[in-house]
């Protein structure tokens, strides 16, 4: 009996013709349409999210049985695309197309409700014109992981209302001025890691807005990139731009690129300069320059030494500073540096022997202090400018074992954090035990 049942399950599909929804019956359909006919004459007005694997191109006919749908997710497909209309139900509003090798589209027709269209992890070299027409409410386009090298002038134009356009991990090497609808108000675009040699745009034909770009990784962009539109974070990780001007900007994250220029942005909150060869000279020349700057890091520099007062300038006020990994030896006394607003300060890693108590005159509200990876022998851990203080880190220092068990006993009534090296210890070595 057992084994007629599977006989039959087996048989049903190469038989002939199966109606979709003697397969599927809830709202949610999972199928993979390897080898099987579907009956194209019985609708299955019950599915709502549909999943197909392993499908030909003339497969895609099967949404044309699922009036309801409102989710297609096709993976897998075999064929040629390039002539396939996908007529779509009217309600669909999510699709995704990870049609595995294929380089042509199908053509997209009449899903003006659509609103995410996520096409990543194709193969697809380029996009015909009019590939987005009609898609008038797309909210996201998920282009990434693919061999796109370049871009139909307007095909993105039809996008009014796009927030989310993701192109990272293709081979654009060029965008037009104008490849975005002007006046659009986005929130992200991706373009990270493409070998990108600029990004400009129209004086006239610009974007209104778009709070996050990502050229991580573009290391081919040089020279100057000022966009002239609100935008709020940068991202420049590892690309060759260098130098920057941008407005309205909050957030720039340049860590290991090459950025040596920045200049009016009286907005910028947040500042990333991690492995950008920086000395004291240039970093003070930078961060005078940026009075509305809370954020900062520092780390992996060359900031050997900071010297002490300098009554002449104005200085932000930090919150957070991240001197890690500059071959610091000394810590300046009375710096503003260190001042009422900071919070957190990391200066683990550096060469200090000693520091002074009187650096943290000012910073009554410091929270966060990294010390580990030093050469300190003592310091006065008692202090009374330290009493805010919630966390700290002080292992991997030249402190000896007495001095450790007195520091880890003292902290060890209290609720601040000393945090643990990998190893496990947080001042005492095990082998010192
Ligand atoms: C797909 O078909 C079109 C038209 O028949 C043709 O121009 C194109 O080269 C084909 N693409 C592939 C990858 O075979
Ligand atoms: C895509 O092509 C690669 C190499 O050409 C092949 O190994 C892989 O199986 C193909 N994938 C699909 C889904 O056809
Ligand atoms: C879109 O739908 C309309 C009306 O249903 C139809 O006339 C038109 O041909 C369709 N467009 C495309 C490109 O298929
Ligand atoms: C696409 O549009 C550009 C101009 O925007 C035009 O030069 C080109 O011929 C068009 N290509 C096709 C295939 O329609
Ligand atoms: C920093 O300097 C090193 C050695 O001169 C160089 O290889 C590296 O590219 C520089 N890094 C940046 C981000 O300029
Ligand atoms: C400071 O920078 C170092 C190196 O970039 C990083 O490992 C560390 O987590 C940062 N510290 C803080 C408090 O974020
Ligand atoms: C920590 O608390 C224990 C018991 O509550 C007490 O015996 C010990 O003296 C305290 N240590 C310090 C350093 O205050």
């Amino acid at each position: 009996m057992k084994i007629l049942y599977l006989l039959i399950l087996i048989a049903i599909p190469t038989w002939g013709w199966t109606p979709l929804r003697s397969l599927c019956s809830g709202l949610y359909c999972k199928l993979s349409l390897e080898n099987r006919k579907l009956d194209y004459y019985s609708p299955a007005t019950n599915i709502v999210h549909l999943e197909l694997s392993s499908c030909q191109d003339s497969d895609l006919k099967t949404v044309l049985l699922t009036p309801r749908l409102r989710w297609l997710t096709v993976l897998h497909c075999e064929g040629n695309f390039s002539t396939t209309h996908l007529e779509a139900p009217p309600n669909l509003d999510i699709l995704r197309l990870r049609l595995g090798n294929v380089t042509d589209l199908p053509i997209l027709a009449n899903i003006s409700k659509l609103e995410k269209l996520d096409l990543r992890r194709n193969n697809i070299v380029q996009l015909a014109n009019k590939t987005f027409q009609g898609l008038t409410n797309l909210r996201e386009l998920n282009l990434q992981d693919n061999l796109i090298r370049e871009l139909p002038e307007k095909v993105f134009h039809p996008l009014k209302k796009l927030l989310y356009l993701d192109l990272s991990r293709n081979q654009i090497s060029q965008l037009s001025e104008t490849f975005l609808p002007r006046d659009i108000e986005m929130i992200e675009l991706n373009l990270r890691e493409n070998p990108l040699t600029k990004l400009e745009f129209a004086i006239f034909v610009h974007p209104k807005s778009i709070d996050f770009i990502d050229l991580t990784n573009c290391q081919e962009m040089r020279g100057q990139l000022s966009l002239p539109f609100k935008i709020y974070t940068l991202n420049l990780e590892f690309s060759g731009v260098e130098s920057t001007h941008t407005f309205w900007l909050a957030e720039l994250k340049a860590a290991n690129s090459k950025v040596n220029d920045m200049s009016m942005m009286p907005h910028l909150k947040v500042l990333d300069l991690r492995g950008t060869n920086l000395t004291w000279l240039r970093a003070n020349e930078i961060l005078r320059r940026y009075i509305t700057l809370e954020i900062v890091d520092l780390s992996n520099n060359f900031i050997r030494f900071i010297p002490s007062e300098d009554h002449q300038s104005v200085w932000p006020t930090f919150k957070k500073l991240n001197l890690s990994r500059n071959g610091l030896w000394d810590l300046p006394v009375n710096c503003p540096l260190f001042g009422v607003q900071l919070t957190s300060l990391d200066v683990s890693y550096n060469r200090l022997n000693r520091i002074d108590m009187a650096t943290f005159e000012g910073a009554y509200d410091l929270e966060s202090l990294f010390l580990q990876g030093n050469q300190l022998c003592n310091f006065e851990y008692r202090s009374e400018k330290l009493y805010n203080l919630k966390e700290l880190a002080v292992y991997d220092n030249d402190f000896d074992g007495s001095y450790c068990r007195e520091m880890e006993g003292y902290f060890g009534n209290s609720s601040l954090i000393l945090h643990r090296s990998s190893r496990g210890y947080a001042c005492l070595k095990p082998e010192e035990n």
